[in-house]
Parts: structure tokens; C-alpha cells; sequence
């Protein structure tokens, strides 16, 4: 493979400190399977802010559109105000690099704490492909007589069909990919008989966004034509919430907006045992600017400095950023080295229920590579 340029933000709180472990795993991986990459450090996030008043400059940008791909560990800063970064760093980032498809993993590994009581890894195996650049989250809007007793604020979810299409695509593409793991558990006779072999669910809200959500549903009805092998479901975002808990096997792929899809991956993340082990991808799958591998989780000011952060989510989106570079076998290779360390019980950070630091778990699942 050619040289890999990896542009790193490991950004605040506990991201620096679950960064770093996810590079000593991919320097030893890189070793072993002979990638040659190098890293392309940026000092971007909340000190920086605080220390020079730059979120994100134009040079910064334009260095980082130059690396294949992009690691990045949280932005959010208790002594900035909320959005500056958020907005301006990591949803500027996602936008501008067209990374328009977040990718996000919900699986339960042996040995990870999953609190439903009954179900299990073979029940929790599910991807959520969330809609990355459209949506509430584009700040169209405003205010208006702000300040005043009769402020009215106005936030505007856009939803383009050509947007919408592509993400429902790369969903029914993603569950073909599914396919090779083996038929859905979840389906039924009947499904497997009438030649179903995967699933993909849109989750959305089409009782009450009644514009959008029917867009939604009209480009998800098309789209599932092209796809006679995967079984077209629907469900209601609330519904989905419940089923997630009661029901996690009747998932394999959902499709969703971005909103929605924030807010359905913490839950996620709880069911594949916590903040700690969610990893996701906000991927360009066009590949005309780089991608951005980063955990599900913030920068967990609660815990920030103190050496206890999970890195196993770090870890994981790490091999995510291997799988989209091509480099599956390194990337499995990380994922059954993390599965072991599951298995084995400890160490484990304490949000698992251990008292390992950061740290010492990281070295675990070092010396589990195979
Ligand atoms: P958070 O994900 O940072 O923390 C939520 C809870 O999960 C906290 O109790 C935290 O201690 C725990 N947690 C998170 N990551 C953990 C880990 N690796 N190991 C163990 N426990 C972990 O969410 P929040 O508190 O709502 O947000 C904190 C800041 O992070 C805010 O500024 C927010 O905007 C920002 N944020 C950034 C990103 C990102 O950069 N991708 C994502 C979410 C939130
Ligand atoms: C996430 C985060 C971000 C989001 C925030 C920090 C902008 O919560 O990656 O899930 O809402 O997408
Ligand atoms: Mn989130």
C-alpha cells in the first residue's frame, strides 16, 4: 500500500488521551502487516480557541483536505460556549469534506456489559447509517425579536432529494455487504423464502414531518425497488427507541436522518456496553476529500484529565479508518485483539467496572494482536 497521510485532532478533554492509544495500536498493526503511513498533527479545539481565538483557519483546512484520512478524538470545551467547536471544527469538517454518510456500528461484544437483560452479542448487531450533512443540523434559521418576551427561534431541517437518495443507497448497498456475514437472523420463513437476506429499517418521524419525512419515505420506497434481496421496513423514530431496548435482533441496517441518528447512536452505544466502545466513521464514499474516523462519544469533561477515559471506542474507530482505506485484514486484526480483551474480562476502565486506566487497557489489546 502507498504512503497513508493521517491527519490527527485529537481535540479536548479525554480525545487526546483515547487518541494516543488508538495510534500505539495502529503503529504496532502497521508494523506487523506493513502499512506505511504518517501522522499530520493539528492543534485544533478548545485551548487553542481559548489561547488564540481560531477555530478553525482557512490553512488549517486546507492541510487537512490533503491527508487520505482524518482521526479525530472530541471537540467540546467546558470554558467555550457550546457550538463554537462543535460547529465550527467537527460539523464544519463533516460538510465541507462532503463526509455524508456517518456510520455507526452497534455491536455487542462477548464480554462487554450489555444492560438488557436476555439479549446478547447475537442480538446486537445492527449499523446505523446516519445522514450526515443535511437536516437540522445545516443552521438554517434564526431569530427573531431576539432578546425579547416574544422571541421566536426558527431552525430548518432541509432535507434535498439527491441527499436523501444517496444515504438510503449506501444503506441498501451496506446491507448487501451484510449479506456475506450470512441471512439475517431476524428475518422470518417466509422473508428467506421470498429471497430476502438482509434488512434495512428507515427510522424517521413520517406521522408528524409530514414534508420531509415523506420525502424520506417516497426516495426509501424507490430506492428498495433496485434491492429485491434486502427487505424494506419502516419504523417511527419513538417506536425505534423502544424496539432498540426491548428488541435489538430485530435490527440489521437503519437508515436515518442526521438528527435522528445522533440521537439513537447514544443509545446504541449503551447497548454495545457504553460511550466507551462506539466507534463511528463520517465517511466521503466518493472519496473527493478525506474521511473522518472519530468515537461516537464527546469529550467527557467529567473525566478528562484523569487517565480513566475508554479507549476501546478510539481503538475501534481506528480500525474503521483501516477498513475504508482497504486495509480490512489490519482492521480485523484490531477488532479481535479488542474482542479478546472483552473476553478475558479485565482490565477493563471504569465505566466498564474495572480499574484499569486508559492506558493499561490500550497495552492489553496491544499485546492481543495477532
Ligand atoms: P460525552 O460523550 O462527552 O459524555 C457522556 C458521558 O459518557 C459522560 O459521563 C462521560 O464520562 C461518559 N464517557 C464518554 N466517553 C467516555 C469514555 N471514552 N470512557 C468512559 N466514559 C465515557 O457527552 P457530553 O457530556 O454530552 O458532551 C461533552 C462535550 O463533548 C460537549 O462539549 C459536547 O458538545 C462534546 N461532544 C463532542 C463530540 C465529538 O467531538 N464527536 C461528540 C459528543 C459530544
Ligand atoms: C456526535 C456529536 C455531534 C453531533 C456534536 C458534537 C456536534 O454529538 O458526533 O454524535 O451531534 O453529531
Ligand atoms: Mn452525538
Amino acid at each position: 500500500m502507498s504512503l497513508l497521510k493521517i491527519g490527527v485532532i485529537p481535540g479536548d478533554g479525554v480525545g487526546p488521551e483515547v487518541t494516543e492509544v488508538g495510534l500505539g495500536i495502529l503503529e504496532k498493526v502497521a508494523k506487523r502487516d506493513g502499512l506505511v503511513y504518517e501522522l499530520h498533527p493539528f492543534d485544533l479545539g478548545g485551548e487553542r480557541f481559548l489561547r488564540t481565538g481560531e477555530v478553525l483557519p482557512q490553512a488549517d483546512q486546507d492541510r487537512l483536505r490533503a491527508c487520505d484520512v482524518i482521526l479525530l478524538g472530541a471537540v467540546g470545551h467546558p470554558g467555550v460556549p457550546p457550538g463554537v467547536l462543535e460547529k465550527g471544527i467537527l460539523l464544519k469538517l463533516r460538510f465541507d469534506f462532503h463526509q455524508y454518510i456517518n456510520l455507526r456500528p452497534v455491536r455487542l461484544f462477548p464480554g462487554a456489559p450489555c444492560p438488557v437483560t436476555g439479549k446478547g452479542p447475537d442480538d446486537i448487531d445492527m449499523v446505523v447509517v446516519r445522514e450526515n450533512n443535511e437536516d437540522l443540523y445545516v443552521g438554517a434559521g434564526g431569530f427573531t425579536y431576539k432578546g425579547t418576551p416574544e422571541e421566536v427561534a426558527i431552525q430548518t431541517s432541509i432535507n434535498t432529494r439527491p441527499g436523501v437518495e444517496r444515504c438510503i443507497r449506501y444503506a441498501f448497498d451496506a446491507a448487501r455487504g451484510r449479506a456475506a456475514r450470512g441471512a439475517f437472523k431476524g428475518l422470518s420463513e417466509a422473508d428467506k423464502a421470498g429471497g430476502y437476506t438482509r434488512q434495512v429499517t428507515l427510522v424517521a418521524k413520517t406521522n408528524v414531518l409530514t414534508f420531509a419525512h415523506d420525502l424520506w419515505m417516497r426516495a426509501f420506497n424507490e430506492v428498495a425497488a433496485d434491492y429485491p434481496d434486502v427487505k424494506p421496513g419502516y419504523m417511527h423514530v419513538d417506536a425505534c427507541c423502544m424496539r432498540m431496548v426491548t428488541n435489538p435482533e430485530w435490527f440489521d441496517v437503519i437508515v436515518t436522518t442526521n438528527m435522528f441518528g445522533d440521537i439513537i447512536t447514544d443509545l446504541g452505544a449503551v447497548l454495545q456496553g457504553g460511550m466507551g466502545l462506539a466507534a463511528s466513521g463520517n465517511l466521503n464514499p466518493t472519496k473527493t476529500a478525506p474521511s473522518m474516523f472519530e468515537p461516537v462519544h464527546g469529550s467527557a469533561p467529567d473525566i478528562a484529565g484523569k487517565g480513566i477515559a475508554n479507549p476501546l471506542a478510539a481503538i475501534l474507530s481506528t480500525a474503521m479508518m483501516l477498513d475504508h482505506v482497504g486495509a480490512t485484514p489490519s482492521a480485523d486484526r484490531i477488532r479481535r485483539a479488542v474482542a479478546r480483551v472483552l473476553a478475558a474480562g479485565a482490565p477493563k476502565t471504569p465505566d466498564l467496572g474495572g480499574k484499569a486506566s486508559t492506558v493499561e487497557v490500550g497495552n492489553a489489546v496491544r499485546d492481543a494482536l495477532d
